[in-house]
């Protein structure tokens, strides 16, 4: 007689062997910024992180909370100041300048966008630089124009990150970074130059984008459009990293990036809308050797590189503890 077996579910397929897995990554990062969170911890200094978030955007809402998550559990004195959004900008600096005169806090992140009547670049040039956690100061980003140690903006830093404990070696390719944007791709392309890249930046106005993404050995994503870098864009072989966020709400949209996928179907039918990428899914990943997926390729990386520059920052601030 044989024995009876329960109906097991299909496996679920294997992961493409090309995709840059950016979760796993972070998770790395954060377990090795934990570590030595703790060790400067029992030095008698625990890294501490304050945020700032003005006004009720619900975007930043959320990236805010994964934020102070993420920091807690790598063992680091997270505080968040909340304020309205009626706040004056006299009120913000005056903040800041607290957060610049406490010792206990290491690293300052004023999520961004702020609003209206606040000048975005008054508050950042506020922020005393070597407390920087997300490297937005002028003085560091000249420091990592001129190739020198300095906090670096988290999801560049992160895609760097990546790259490196992918294995992929950088000197000499051709990168093409689509964005221009004091975020991502202007520091992007630092990092690129400063890792011995032939970079480009291209950009909304670029004549020819299709042509001069072609040429890319290394291709970047970073303008904040769905789907717009379609398969070809794309050199056969080359690695492509995808920094866009974008939701997408129209069912001719979702039919069109994801033929055949009823697990993003389902959760379009359940949401009414589902996330994806500056890359089209159905015509990227064939032509490139490697490509990072969204969700799980650059996302988690922007939060797990806030945490390092924040347990670095401390370092700095007090090396006689953070001497491993
Ligand atoms: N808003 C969107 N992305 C970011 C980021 O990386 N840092 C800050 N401070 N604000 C943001």
């Amino acid at each position: 007689m044989t024995a009876m077996t329960a109906p097991t579910a299909p496996a679920p397929p294997p992961p493409d062997p090309k995709i840059l897995d950016g979760k796993k990554v972070a998770a790395a990062i954060r377990r090795e910024a934990a570590a030595e969170a703790a060790l400067l911890t029992a030095g008698g200094h625990q890294p501490g992180l304050s945020v700032i978030l003005v006004g009720d955007d619900p975007a930043s809402a959320v990236y805010v909370r994964g934020k102070e998550t993420a920091a807690r559990e790598a063992g680091i004195r997270e505080q968040t100041l909340r304020f309205p959004a009626t706040m004056t900008e006299g009120e913000l600096l005056t903040a800041i300048d607290g957060l610049n005169r406490d010792d206990a806090v290491d690293g300052i992140l004023v999520q961004l966008p702020l609003p209206k009547g606040i000048s975005t670049q008054r508050i950042l040039e506020a922020v005393d630089p070597r407390k920087d956690a997300d490297g937005f100061h002028p003085f560091n980003t000249g420091r990592l124009v001129q190739g020198k140690p300095a906090p670096v903006p988290c999801t560049p830093a992160g895609i760097m990150e990546m790259l490196r404990r992918e294995g992929i070696a950088l000197a000499g390719l051709r990168a093409v970074v689509v964005g221009r944007s004091d975020i991502v791709g202007k520091p992007m392309a630092s990092l690129l130059l400063a890792a011995h890249c032939t970079v480009t930046i291209a950009h909304s106005r670029t004549r020819d984008l299709p042509g001069v993404c072609r040429e890319a050995d290394l291709l970047v994503a970073a303008i904040g459009r769905a789907g717009l870098v379609t398969g070809d864009y794309v050199k056969e072989g080359a690695i492509v990293v995808d920094v866009g966020m974008n939701r997408i709400d129209r069912a001719e949209d979702v039919a069109r990036f994801f033929p055949g996928d009823a697990a993003r179907e389902a959760a379009f039918r359940k949401n009414g809308s589902v996330l994806m990428g500056d890359c089209d899914p159905s015509t990227v990943p064939s032509r490139a050797s490697r490509y990072t997926p969204v969700p799980g390729g650059v996302g988690p990386l922007t939060i797990a590189m806030l945490i390092s520059n924040t347990v670095n920052l401390a370092k700095a601030r007090r090396p006689a503890q953070g001497a491993a």
